[in-house]
């Protein structure tokens, strides 16, 4: 197992370690037999990964020594709700879940944002730790802390930051993962490459065909360099008060036009437009080379993630939601835009024409 250590000392978090490899269940077991990081332990999971890999992953744990249950709840967005969290929280008790114990997340986004909300506030906060079965958790939600639920009027608006206390990447998961959530994390990764790392970003262009096959298991190397780069952003900024804003890049359209398809677009397929669209306002506004923009549109395409915006979702209500994007401040929308590729910028001032314009351009 490969570990990265994620070091926020002296900045009012503890650190911590994120362990990668392929079919490392054992090596968890026996680490969180180390470690003690609870008296005992309690896994949950949702309803599509608990009947894949629960009973198998508990019962490594248990073959570790270790005092473990799996729950589970109703996989997807729609769970991840005060509803389900007081139904857990509820089931917790009634198992006799204390402070002694630690919580383990196995799943996606939604099973590492809801198990981290119940952990930084049940029993006025928990140990847990996160075992991300999908590739968006592995190169980005499960590292940083950042933890939430949906409210009726809009995604991710209660939540904590509360920072893990390890997290472990197998990279076995992703064999069991369908094409659209497998490409969903394409769209991350692809933005690591043109936020940080022109190298990353050469490495997949080289490299795509071959992902996309998924022969021979996910390149690690490619998980490891994502993690670094999420890593570096949150050890400078945990709090997202700044730096951290650059995993935004294409996130702020993206959001509105995720939002606007009424979520028959995933995070990855939205996000693959908004990026479309921050790459060429990047280049009307700051000098983003057009070979740098056909670069990315290239790469986006190649990975089998959308390049068009369809005329079923209306430009108009695209941008209503921006204006309602919960990360604007004040009036200002905040979009991360780029220089070249590996040097992104945020900037709050694009006029809507531009910002209409360019949702326009989408279509062709
Ligand atoms: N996924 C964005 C962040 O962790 O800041």
């Amino acid at each position: 197992m490969n570990v990265i250590n994620v070091s926020l000392e002296g900045k009012g978090s503890a650190s911590y370690q994120i362990g990668i490899g392929y079919d490392i269940a054992d090596g968890i077991g026996r680490i969180l037999a180390e470690k003690q990081l609870g008296a005992r332990y309690a896994i949950i999971s949702d309803s599509s990964v608990s009947p894949l890999h629960g009973e198998a992953f508990l019962k490594k744990l248990h073959d570790a020594g270790l005092n473990v249950s799996l729950m589970e709840f109703p996989a997807g967005e729609h769970s991840k709700n005060i509803n389900t969290v007081l139904d857990i929280a509820a089931r917790m008790l009634a198992s006799g879940v204390d402070r002694k114990c630690a919580l383990i997340a196995l799943g996606g986004g939604v099973v590492g944002d809801i198990v981290g909300f119940i952990a930084s506030v049940y029993m006025r906060s928990l140990p847990y730790i996160q075992v991300p079965t999908t590739l968006v958790g592995q190169v980005d939600s499960s590292i940083g802390g950042k933890t939430a639920i949906d409210l009726r009027e809009g995604k991710n608006l209660l939540g904590t930051f509360y920072q893990p206390s390890a997290v472990f990447i197998d990279l076995k998961f992703l064999e069991t993962l369908p094409e659209r959530e497998f490409n969903n994390g394409l769209a991350e990764i692809i933005k690591y490459g043109i936020i940080d790392d022109e190298g990353l970003f050469g490495l997949l262009e080289k490299e795509m065909p071959a992902v996309k096959k998924r022969k021979g298991g996910f390149p690690e190397h490619i998980v490891e360099r994502c993690c670094r780069i999420k890593k570096n952003l949150v050890e400078i900024d945990e709090r997202d008060q700044g730096i951290r804003h650059f995993l935004n890049f294409g996130h702020t359209i993206g959001h509105a036009i995720e939002a606007a398809s009424e979520y028959a677009f995933t995070h990855g397929e939205a996000i693959s437009l908004g990026m479309k669209a921050a790459a060429r306002i990047s280049g009307r506004l700051h000098g983003l080379p057009l070979q740098d923009r056909e670069r990315i549109e290239n790469l986006i395409s190649q990975a089998g993630l959308p390049t068009r915006l369809p005329e079923r979702i209306a430009t108009d209500d695209i941008i209503a939601r921006l204006k309602t994007d919960k990360k604007k401040d004040g009036d200002t929308i905040h979009f991360v835009f780029l220089h070249k590729i590996g040097s992104p910028l945020i900037n709050g001032g694009v006029t809507e024409a531009v910002v209409r314009e360019t949702i326009e351009g989408l279509r062709k």
